[in-house]
């Protein structure tokens, strides 16, 4: 039985929009994670908090490889998470939503792979679909169904962090074709994208980046939008998982078809999952 999972970014805590919810923890080779298990609609749901409880955690220290190694240990077969970003694109407004279908990644020192050496296979992970399309479209469809603004593609930049960037940083991002930045996306969506989860990320547009808004961002200011929009993103994120079969056999849980699969790559660490 496949399993939906939803990974809360900055601003997104609260598990209790799911029914049956009940805090747990657990071991992976990695680390400790603590996550919720609930259900929605008959449905099993997963809940984690990415920055920990009470946002604990900076991007740079989260422990991407923990959570995702949780998830897929835990059977989830499709991960809608929420990204809180800045906007260099004048056409992706503060509250708007942006379901981006690519990434630059400026992160500096993150453990990016499962596939580290250590008797496993060396795997090159291919990213020409890194945000799964068909989850993509579910998330698009459920936005329309609920008059939500959302821009259905976009190019997201990856810093490091957790400082925000200079208004030069931000001006060669979009040289480069940056629509949105953020601190988390890399490397959770390609640890995922390795662990053969359908992955998409729900970003919300909580500020213009640095020199084209006129002011220095806080991260109280972002804190505050996404309270604002906590309700659409709720709402969203439930008729997003009524719209998932977590059963379904999509393209993104073969990506490592070339390697054996995911557990036949990571060999004898294969047998922890
Ligand atoms: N930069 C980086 N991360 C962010 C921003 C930003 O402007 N807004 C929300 N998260």
């Amino acid at each position: 039985m496949g399993v939906i999972a939803v990974i809360g970014g900055t601003g997104v805590y609260d598990p209790s929009m799911f029914e049956n919810i009940e805090a747990k923890t657990m071991t992976t080779p990695y680390g400790d994670i603590a996550y919720t298990e609930g259900s929605y609609k008959g449905k099993k749901v997963i809940f984690l908090a990415r920055h920990g409880a009470g946002h604990s955690i900076p991007p740079h220290l989260i422990n991407y490889r923990a959570n995702i190694w949780g998830l897929k240990k835990l059977g989830v077969t499709v991960i809608v998470s929420t990204t809180a970003v800045g906007s260099l694109n004048p056409d992706y407004k503060p509250g708007h939503f942006v379901l981006i279908d690519q990434f630059l990644d400026f992160t500096k020192a993150r453990e990016g792979t499962f596939f580290d050496g250590n008797g496993k296979k060396v795997v090159h992970l291919g990213v020409g679909n890194p945000y799964s399309p068909e989850v993509r479209q579910a998330i698009e469809d459920a936005a329309n169904e609920l008059n939500i603004d959302i821009h259905n593609g976009g190019t997201y930049v990856c810093t490091e962090g957790p400082r925000f960037e200079t208004p030069a940083e931000i001006k060669m991002y979009r040289q480069f074709g940056a629509d949105t930045v953020g601190m988390t996306n890399v490397p959770e969506v390609v640890l995922a994208g390795e662990a053969e989860i359908a992955y998409a990320t729900i970003s919300m547009v909580t500020n213009f980046a640095a020199g084209i808004s006129p002011t220095e961002l806080t991260h109280q200011e972002v804190l505050d939008i996404m309270q604002e929009l906590s309700d659409k993103f709720k709402a969203l994120i439930l008729r997003t998982i009524e719209k998932i079969d977590p059963n379904e056999d999509l393209p993104a849980h073969h990506r490592l078809a070339e390697y054996g699969g995911f557990k036949a790559a990571l060999g004898a660490d294969g047998d922890l999952l």
